[in-house]
C-alpha cells in the first residue's frame, strides 16, 4: 500500500502505461492485418484459397508416397498418421471390395430373374383361372380393391426364417429401386490413403466418405489460418489436399469431412454399403454406430491392433471393451477374431441386426474382420447358437467348448431357443487333474465364408499387379482356403499342421 501510494511508484506505472499503449497498437496492427487478409482471401473462391496455402507452403516440403494407384503428399513436419506396413491390410481390403461389388450385383441380378419369373408364373396362373372361372368378365389387373398398386410383397421383420431365406429377402428389399453404386464410409481416415485407392482401384464403387476428426498438432500458420477460415483439422487438410493431388475421379468420388465417426455414424443410419473401422487399438468405441450405419446386406470392415489385450494380456480390459474374456492358448489369435465377431454380433443385436462372417483374418500386429450386416429380429434369436464358452484347462492343452444356447423343436416341429446345457466339463482335467480356466464367450460360428474366400483368390490371381503386397495377400487367402474352415481354435492349428506336414510329405 506504501508503495503504490509513495512518489518512487510513479514513474514506473508511466512506463507501463506506455508500454501497454505500444502493446495495444501492436495488437491492432496485427488485427487490423489479418483482418485485411481475411477479406483478401474471402474474395477468392475455395479453390483458390487451397492454390494459395498450397503455394505459400515449401512444395519442397513434401514427400510424395505411391501406393498402389494412389499417390499421397506427407509434409516432412506433418503428423497424420500413415503407416507404410498397412499395405497389407489396404491391398486385402480391396480385393474384399472388389467381391462385395461384383457378389452384389450378381445378387441384384438373381433377385431380378427371380421376380421376373415369378411374375411370369402368376401372370400365367393368374391368366388360366381368370380364363377357366370367369371367361366373360375382363382382365384381371394388378389393383386392389381399395385402389392400392400392389407392390413387391412387403416383408416383416419377425417372419421366421434361416440365414438364406433372411439374405433373399434383405437383398429383394435393396431390389426394390435400382442398384446404386455402393456407398464407402472411411470412418477413421487419416490421410485418405485408403479412400483414394478404393475410389481409384475399385471399378463400379460410387461416393467414398473419409472422415477423421484429429486436431493434430499444427504449426503457428496452420493455425492462424484454420482460425481465419474456421478450417478443419490437420487430417482432414492433408486428405482434402490428397484428394486434389490424386484427379479427377478422385475429386468427384471422395469427400472428407472433419467429424467425430461416432456421431456421423449414429447420424447415418443404414446409408453406408461398406464401413471400414481402422483405428489406432481397439474399434470397440466405434463399433455401436458402426453397425447401424450400415445398410441390410452391407459390409462391415474391422480392424483391431491391440492384440496384447485381446490375447490375454489384460484379460479385465477385453472384458470390458469386448465383454469376452480372453484365454493364453495356443490358439489366442483365433481366439482375438472370434471375441471381435461375438462382440459386433452384441451390438448388431441390440438394433436386431445380425452378422455373417465373410473373412477373418490376423496378420502382421492386428487382425481385421469383413462380415456382413443383416437385419432380422428371427434370425437374430439363432446368436447364442453361434457363440460359446472355451474351458481351458490350467495344466494342459486340453479345452471343451460351452455353447451359450442350444435348440429344441416342440411338438408342433416348431424350434425353441433354450439355453445351452452346462457344465461341459468335470471340476477337474480327466486327462491331468487340474482346474479350468472360463474365457469367452467366443463367436463359434464360421469365420469365413470359403466361396468368398476363393473368389476373392481368383480375382487377385488375375490382378496380381494391382496388389503391392500382392505376396502376402495371396498366402494368407491360399492358407485359409486350404485350411479346413469350419474348424475351432486349436483343431484349426493341428489342422494346418497336419496339413504342412501332408504337404511335406508329397513334396519329399
Ligand atoms: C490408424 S489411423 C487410420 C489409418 C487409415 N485408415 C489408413 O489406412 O491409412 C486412425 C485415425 O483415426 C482418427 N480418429 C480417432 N478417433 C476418431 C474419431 N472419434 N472420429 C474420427 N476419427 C478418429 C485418428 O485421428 C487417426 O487419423
Ligand atoms: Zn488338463
Amino acid at each position: 500500500m506504501y508503495l503504490l501510494l509513495s512518489g518512487t511508484l510513479k514513474p514506473k506505472s508511466s512506463l507501463l502505461i506506455t508500454r501497454r499503449t505500444k502493446q495495444s497498437q501492436r495488437l491492432w496492427f496485427f488485427f487490423f492485418f489479418f483482418w485485411q487478409c481475411s477479406s483478401l482471401f474471402c474474395k477468392l473462391g475455395v479453390h483458390e484459397k487451397e492454390e494459395i496455402t498450397m503455394a505459400m507452403e515449401d512444395l519442397n516440403d513434401y514427400t510424395i508416397i505411391k501406393e498402389g494407384e494412389a499417390e499421397i503428399l506427407m509434409h516432412a513436419k506433418n503428423e497424420v498418421f500413415y503407416n507404410k506396413t498397412q499395405v497389407n491390410n489396404r491391398d486385402i481390403s480391396i480385393a474384399v471390395l472388389r467381391s462385395f461389388v461384383s457378389k452384389r450385383k450378381q445378387e441384384h441380378e438373381a433377385v431380378l430373374s427371380k421376380r421376373a419369373s415369378a411374375t411370369k408364373v402368376s401372370e400365367k396362373n393368374a391368366f388360366e383361372s381368370a380364363a377357366e372361372e370367369a371367361p366373360n368378365e375382363s382382365v384381371v389387373t394388378d389393383e386392389k380393391s381399395n385402389g392400392e398398386t400392389e407392390g413387391p410383397e412387403e416383408i416383416s421383420q419377425d417372419e421366421p426364417c434361416g440365414d438364406s431365406e433372411e439374405f433373399v429377402k434383405t437383398t429383394e428389399r435393396r431390389v426394390q429401386g435400382k442398384l446404386k453404386p455402393p456407398r464407402v464410409l472411411e470412418a477413421l481416415s487419416a490421410s485418405g490413403l485408403r479412400s483414394l485407392r478404393y475410389a481409384r482401384e475399385v471399378e463400379g464403387l460410387g461416393q467414398v466418405v473419409a472422415l477423421d476428426n484429429d486436431k493434430g498438432s499444427l504449426s503457428m500458420y496452420h493455425m492462424m489460418y484454420q482460425m481465419l477460415f474456421l478450417i478443419v483439422s490437420s487430417s482432414v487438410e492433408a486428405c482434402r489436399r490428397n484428394i486434389k493431388f490424386n484427379g479427377s475421379v478422385a475429386c468427384s468420388k471422395v469427400e472428407s469431412h472433419l467429424a467425430d465417426a461416432r456421431v456421423y455414424m449414429l447420424t447415418h443410419p443404414k446409408e453406408f454399403d461398406v464401413v471400414d473401422l481402422d483405428p489406432y487399438g481397439s474399434p470397440s468405441v466405434f463399433l455401436d454406430s458402426a453397425v447401424q450405419s450400415v445398410v441390410d446386406g452391407g459390409m462391415l470392415m474391422c480392424t483391431a491392433t491391440d492384440m496384447a489385450v485381446l490375447c490375454g494380456g489384460n484379460g479385465e480390459v477385453c472384458y470390458s471393451k469386448y465383454g469376452s474374456y480372453p484365454l493364453r492358448g495356443k490358439y489366442c489369435h483365433e481366439m482375438a477374431l472370434r471375441i471381435l465377431l461375438a462382440c459386433i454380433e452384441s451390438h448388431a443385436n441390440r438394433y436386431k441386426r445380425y452378422i455373417v462372417p465373410v473373412l477373418s483374418v490376423q496378420m502382421d500386429f492386428y487382425v481385421r474382420v469383413f462380415v456382413r450386416v443383416y437385419t432380422s429380429a428371427s434370425a437374430m434369436k439363432s446368436t447364442p447358437l453361434k457363440l460359446s464358452y472355451v474351458y481351458q484347462c490350467t495344466g494342459c492343452d486340453s479345452f471343451h467348448l460351452q455353447p451359450v444356447g442350444r435348440t429344441a423343436s416342440n411338438k408342433n416341429n416348431s424350434v425353441r431357443y433354450l439355453p445351452g446345457f452346462g457344465p461341459a466339463v468335470p471340476q477337474v482335467c480327466s486327462d491331468c487333474g487340474k482346474k479350468f480356466n472360463m474365457g469367452g464367450p467366443i463367436w463359434s460360428a464360421p469365420i469365413h465364408d470359403q466361396e468368398w474366400v476363393t473368389s476373392i483368390l481368383a480375382d487377385m490371381h488375375s490382378m496380381k499387379d494391382r496388389y503391392p503386397a500382392y505376396d502376402r495377400i495371396s498366402a494368407v487367402l491360399t492358407t485359409i482356403s486350404e485350411v479346413c474352415l469350419i474348424f475351432l481354435l486349436f483343431f484349426a492349428f493341428s489342422c494346418l499342421t497336419n496339413h504342412i506336414f501332408t504337404k511335406w510329405m508329397i513334396n519329399n
